[in-house]
């Protein structure tokens, strides 16, 4: 109880993280660690795959990330992940409303790499809605992505948690296409049966309750009456 009140002294944490959850898992261990002043914490940043296999061998206190694997682990979501599809402001089909999807085949797209959780439901949507994408470039980060498609490359899909900055400077847009966004949610996920250290429980609590008011929604540019707010589930 005393613990409770002023907050673990001391124990070590390991998250394992999406690489797109990179744009918001800093604040949330941030404002853990200031309730939690004793407590040290490693952060690894890789894509789904990696993440199964950290899973598998149990490496890590908790991970986060966007789809968890159907069978054995525990998740547990805690915040939307609406993915969209972004494009330079001066192109053609930015402004433009509800864009049918079919519009979409003859465009360019710079995608994140196989493994990538954003990428597999690109292309489960797609796929689908049988519509044939000429993903014609690979990039292994949404920070890539996000420079590619502003450099007039392509468009892209990424996660609307990725795109705070650029939608703010008008530096890319979301465009409204018609079935947009995919809605997913971000998880903690652990292995079932996982013995949790005071710390690992502490966090896993701290997060299904606190991420939705520490994580405010980031703002939203996208100049239409629906847009892709992030709520919690
Ligand atoms: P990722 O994100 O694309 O960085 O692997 C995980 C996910 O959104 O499922």
């Amino acid at each position: 109880v005393l613990d409770e009140m002023k907050g673990l002294r001391r124990g070590h944490l390991t998250i394992a993280a999406a690489s797109t959850a990179n744009y918001f898992v800093p604040r949330l261990i941030a404002a853990f660690c200031k309730r939690h002043q004793g407590v040290s914490v490693t952060l690894e940043v890789t894509n789904r795959e990696e993440l199964l296999n950290l899973l598998a061998i149990n490496a890590m206190d908790l991970a986060i990330m966007g789809q968890p694997p159907t069978s054995e682990p525990i998740a547990h979501p805690f915040m939307d992940n609406p993915l969209v599809i972004i494009a330079p402001p001066d192109h053609p089909l930015a402004g433009e409303r509800n864009i049918p999807l079919s519009q979409l085949s003859g465009e360019c797209f710079v995608m994140r790499e196989k493994g990538s959780g954003t990428r597999g439901a690109a292309e489960r949507f797609f796929a689908e809605h049988g519509v044939a994408l000429r993903a014609a470039q690979q990039m292994h980060s949404s920070e890539a992505i996000k420079q590619a498609v502003e450099a007039g490359m392509g468009l892209g899909v990424l996660s609307m948690h990725t795109l705070e900055m650029e939608l703010l400077l008008n530096r890319l847009v979301v465009l409204d296409v018609e079935g947009f966004p995919i809605r997913r949610h971000w998880y903690v996920v652990y292995p079932r049966g996982k013995r949790f250290s005071q710390v690992g429980q502490a966090f896993l609590d701290f997060t299904l309750q606190e991420a939705p008011h520490v994580l405010r929604a980031p703002p939203l540019t996208t100049g239409r009456d629906t847009s892709p707010a992030l709520e919690t589930p």
